[in-house]
C-alpha cells in the first residue's frame, strides 16, 4: 500500500505553504498555493461558519498533509466551537511527512494537526475507535486504507456537517471520483450539510445529483476558475448558471454516463 516516504517529494508553492508530489509525480495542492486552496476553496466553500452548531461534523476524504483539516480547525476552533474530524487516507507516506515537516507548513493550527496525525498513528486502533484529541477541544478518528472501504466502515450513526473530497485530480486518478463512493458520503450528509471540491467537471457534478444531493458552482481560487460544491436540498448553493444546470440535469438524467470525469487541480 505505501511507498517509502523518500518517493513523495515536498514542494514549495507561491502563497509560501508547502505541499507534497507523491511518486507519480500527483500534486496535493495547487502550486499558486496550498494553505490558500486549503482556506478558500474547502473551509470558505463549506462556509464552515454557517455548518453544525457547538460542534462541527467533518469527512476529510484524503487526509494527505492535513492542510485542509487544519483550515477547518482555524475556522471552527477560531471562533470558540469544536471540530470533529474522520480523516481517510490510503497512504502514511503523507501523513508522514507532515509529523515529520521540520518547519510548521502553514501556521500553528496545521501544528496541531500534525500532533493529532502522530497520536493516531501511534495508536491506530484507539485512533479508528475512540479518536484522538484535535487542537484545544476538537478530535480526529483516522482511517487509514482505502475510502472506497474504509467510508463502510464507520459507525452508522457516523453522520457529517460538512464533507472536503479532495483526491487526486481526475485525469491522474479515477477511485475516489466513482459514483457508488460519491453515493456512500452523500449518505452520511446531513440535512444543512455541505459539500466541496475543487473538480468542476460536470461528469462528477452529475454523479453528484444522482447522488441525491444538489449542486453549486463555487468561485475561482488561483488558476482554477471555479469547484463545486453540493449539499442536500434544501441547500440554498451559489447556483450554477441557468443553462449550465439544464445541461447537468440532462446529463444525470442519462442512465449510462459516457465518461469519467477530467478536471485538474
Ligand atoms: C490531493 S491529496 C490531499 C491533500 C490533503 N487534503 C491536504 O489537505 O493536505 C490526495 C490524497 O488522497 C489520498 N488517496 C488517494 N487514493 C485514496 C484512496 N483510495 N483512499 C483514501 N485516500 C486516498 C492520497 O494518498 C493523497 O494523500
Amino acid at each position: 500500500m505505501n511507498s517509502t516516504p523518500e518517493t513523495w517529494n515536498r514542494v514549495l508553492t507561491q502563497d509560501g505553504s508547502r505541499t507534497l508530489l507523491d511518486p507519480e509525480g500527483r500534486a496535493c495542492h495547487a502550486s499558486e498555493g496550498a494553505w490558500d486552496q486549503a482556506l478558500l476553496r474547502y473551509a470558505a466553500g463549506v462556509e464552515m461558519a454557517k455548518r453544525g452548531d457547538t460542534k462541527v461534523r467533518l469527512l476529510d476524504v484524503g487526509v494527505g498533509l492535513g492542510l485542509n483539516m487544519a483550515a477547518a480547525l482555524a475556522a471552527v476552533e477560531g471562533e470558540g466551537r469544536s471540530l470533529e474530524v474522520t480523516g481517510l487516507e490510503l497512504h502514511l507516506n503523507p501523513l508522514q511527512l507532515a509529523i515529520a515537516e521540520p518547519e510548521p507548513l502553514a501556521n500553528p493550527w496545521h501544528q496541531k494537526v500534525t500532533e493529532a496525525l502522530e497520536l493516531s498513528l501511534a495508536d491506530p486502533e484507539l485512533a479508528e475507535a475512540e479518536g484522538v484529541p484535535l487542537g484545544e477541544r476538537s478530535r480526529l478518528w483516522l482511517k487509514v486504507g482505502d475510502a472506497r472501504e474504509t467510508i463502510y466502515s464507520l459507525p452508522p450513526e457516523r453522520r457529517f456537517d460538512a464533507v472536503f473530497l479532495d483526491p487526486f485530480a481526475p485525469k491522474e486518478q479515477s477511485d475516489l471520483w466513482e459514483p457508488n463512493f460519491l453515493c456512500a458520503i452523500a449518505e452520511r450528509m446531513d440535512p444543512g450539510s455541505r459539500l466541496a471540491t475543487y473538480c468542476a467537471a460536470s461528469a462528477m457534478r452529475a454523479d453528484l445529483l444522482r447522488a441525491g444531493l444538489l449542486v453549486g458552482r463555487l468561485g475561482r481560487v488561483g488558476r482554477k476558475a471555479e469547484g463545486t460544491v453540493a449539499g442536500p436540498a434544501p441547500a440554498n448553493l451559489p447556483p450554477l448558471p441557468p443553462r449550465a444546470l439544464r445541461r447537468l440535469k440532462q446529463r444525470a438524467a442519462d442512465p449510462a454516463p459516457k465518461s469519467a470525469p477530467e478536471d485538474s487541480k
